[in-house]
């Protein structure tokens, strides 16, 4: 079954709050008013100074009133509301130190939306076993409210069964959130079954998590998993499970919230970019899963691919992969996965049968521990950035090489000035070194450019001489005059930031072709040198592209045969 899309109404103010519900509605299932956010501002919670020395009206009227017209606001879009004012240790804005209001608010409108049944309430609780201190949080005024509203369900629930028009959703939600990272992983399973045991039928138990690292990601697909098994054990009894939503909250936990539906969750959280403070790790916006991800056509059963590395957040891939998923119309997902080891992302491809990766910094060397075959390419480069599941275990290809010669033409001769000595750099020399060119390999660290050039030697049966030298502009000066060099490629990460230009010294003559395969924002002040003195110029783009189309050939063929498998 997909999960549902939960929009979060964060403010800064009820009308932008609004606003967001009304431009994000064809993206969502459920509106959740963060009430803490949308009424508190710098620390004050707004209309203090209107109940300052007023007898008649309790601070929390002007408030109430307030929730309530945004509410009724909100609920007129046709979606269930969740209402949730959240304590500041619980991650919310709602200062410490006016916990009665909080409850004072909830209370009012638990009295008004109570008999609801569009209306959830989201009301935090007592983490049982991994509580650290104490929180300031009134936990038994919360369970107060919780009662409160059972029996106002109990009252109202015949008299509103007809009015409600929307889907299904759960009368309570009780949640717990953990913030110091790796605390309460391990236990997620035990603290999902505390929070249910207090919970009414028909409740939700929500717990969100910070994982320390990827490793903590599987742990939580497993917790999942294991309760959707029980789930699926207990159907026959009474037919239902308790819902729940388990995330891991920071960027580590990005597969746990577009991965909803298979994490056994009964939505996702999303929240609307611009609303008075920059998203935080993690978070997506509910346009980026619709469009980009496809979460509404997301199940159990979607082919699932991804891109590991460290970090991923600013990789174009997804985007890419996802983008020509849609096109063929296969039920598959590509994901950011962030992984401090390529270890545990290979735990979490077998847990979750992920079929294939796309590879960056810093693992493209170690996955190649996972192959079972692996291409020319990737043996020469000593590197891997594409892996995918065939029926004799994963397969490892270098598409980067390919990608970088893609834009070059086919009869480059003569002597190839390389800069940099890095992973980019490997690419460039597996690409070109088998083609019996002259490599003058130039970098900052001599040792590096010596080292590279020594194992290219060991791995190379070719006629390919890679000469390394220091990249600085006496060295450079001294190019040129006894070898035509007829192709410079820039590798390092010297260039739009800086504006430092890394082939200082170097004489272009002008039948030079100049590629930046690093940078693709514009021409780097190595490229604007080039092209002044007549030089052709490539910019990185090209490579990307050409990269991710050959990833996308293989991506699209593993996806299309397992669909081919499960029908
Ligand atoms: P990538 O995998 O993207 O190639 P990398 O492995 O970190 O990244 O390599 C970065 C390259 O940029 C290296 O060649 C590095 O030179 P060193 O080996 O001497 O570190 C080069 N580089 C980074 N900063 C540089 C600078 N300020 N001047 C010259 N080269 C620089």
């Amino acid at each position: 079954m997909p999960a549902l899309l939960c929009t979060c109404l964060v403010g800064p103010t009820p009308e932008y709050a609004l606003l967001a519900a009304q431009t994000n509605l064809q993206f969502s299932d459920i509106f959740e008013l963060r009430l803490d956010r949308i009424l508190v501002r710098d620390g004050s919670i707004l209309d203090d100074s209107l109940s300052v020395g007023s007898p008649q009206a309790s601070p929390t009227n002007s408030l109430t009133a307030t929730s309530r017209t945004l509410a009724d606001a909100v609920l007129s879009l046709g979606l269930p509301i969740i209402l949730t004012v959240r304590h500041q240790a619980d991650g919310g804005a709602w200062p410490r130190h006016r916990e009665a209001d909080r409850f004072a608010l909830i209370e009012d409108l638990i009295d008004f939306y109570g008999a609801d049944p569009r209306v959830v309430f989201d009301i935090d609780i007592e983490a049982s076993t991994v509580r650290l201190a104490d929180r300031g949080i009134d936990y038994a005024a919360a369970d107060r409210a919780a009662t409160r509203l059972a029996l106002a369900r109990q009252g109202g629930a015949g008299a509103n069964r007809e009015k409600s028009s929307t889907r299904k959703v759960p009368t309570l939600i009780r949640s717990v959130h953990i913030f110091e990272p790796g605390i309460g992983v391990a236990e997620a399973a035990d603290e999902l079954a505390a929070i249910t045991r207090r919970l009414p039928v028909g409740g939700l138990a929500k717990l969100a998590v910070t994982p320390a690292g990827l490793g903590d990601i599987v742990r939580l697909f497993e917790v999942g998993g294991s309760i959707a098994r029980l789930a699926a054990g207990r159907a026959g009894e009474d037919g239902s499970a308790p819902a729940f939503v388990l995330i891991g909250m920071g960027e580590f936990g990005v597969a746990t919230r577009i991965l909803a539906a298979r994490m056994g969750s009964a939505w996702t959280y999303a929240t609307p970019p611009g609303a008075g403070q920059p998203a935080a790790a993690g978070q997506l916006t509910p346009e980026d899963l619709c469009k980009m991800y496809r979460f509404r056509s997301l199940s159990p059963q979607t082919t699932i691919f991804g891109i590991i590395g460290n970090p991923v957040a600013h990789s174009r891939s997804p985007q890419w992969h996802n983008a020509v998923f849609a096109e063929r119309s296969l039920d598959a997902v590509y994901i950011p996965v962030l992984a401090e080891s390529a270890d545990k992302a290979l735990a979490l491809a077998n847990l979750l049968d992920i079929r294939g990766f796309s590879v960056t910094v810093p693992h493209k060397e170690a996955v190649r521990d996972w192959l079972a075959a692996e291409d020319e390419g990737t043996r020469i480069a000593g590197a891997c950035n594409t892996v995918f599941r065939t029926e004799r275990g994963w397969q490892g290809v270098n598409t980067d090489i390919p990608g970088l010669l893609d834009p070059l033409p086919a009869d480059i001769r003569g002597t190839v000035l390389v800069l940099g000595a890095g992973g980019a750099a490997r690419a460039a020399l597996a690409g070109l070194a088998p083609k019996g060119l002259q490599i003058i390999l130039a970098n900052r660290t001599l040792e590096r450019a010596q080292q590279l050039a020594a194992e290219f030697a060991d791995r190379l049966d070719s006629t390919a001489r890679i000469r390394p030298i220091r990249l600085e502009p006496e060295e450079l000066a001294q190019l040129g005059d006894n070898e035509r060099i007829e192709l410079i490629i820039q590798t390092t990460s010297l260039g739009m930031k800086d504006e430092l230009d890394p082939s200082e010294g170097y004489r272009f003559r002008g039948f030079e072709t100049a590629y930046d395969i690093v940078y693709n924002r514009g021409l780097t002040p190595f490229l604007k040198r080039a092209q002044a003195a007549g030089c052709r110029i490539l910019e990185g783009g090209g490579m990307f592209e050409a990269q991710a189309r050959l990833q996308s050939e293989i991506f699209v063929r593993v996806a299309a045969r397992r669909e081919q498998e499960s029908t």
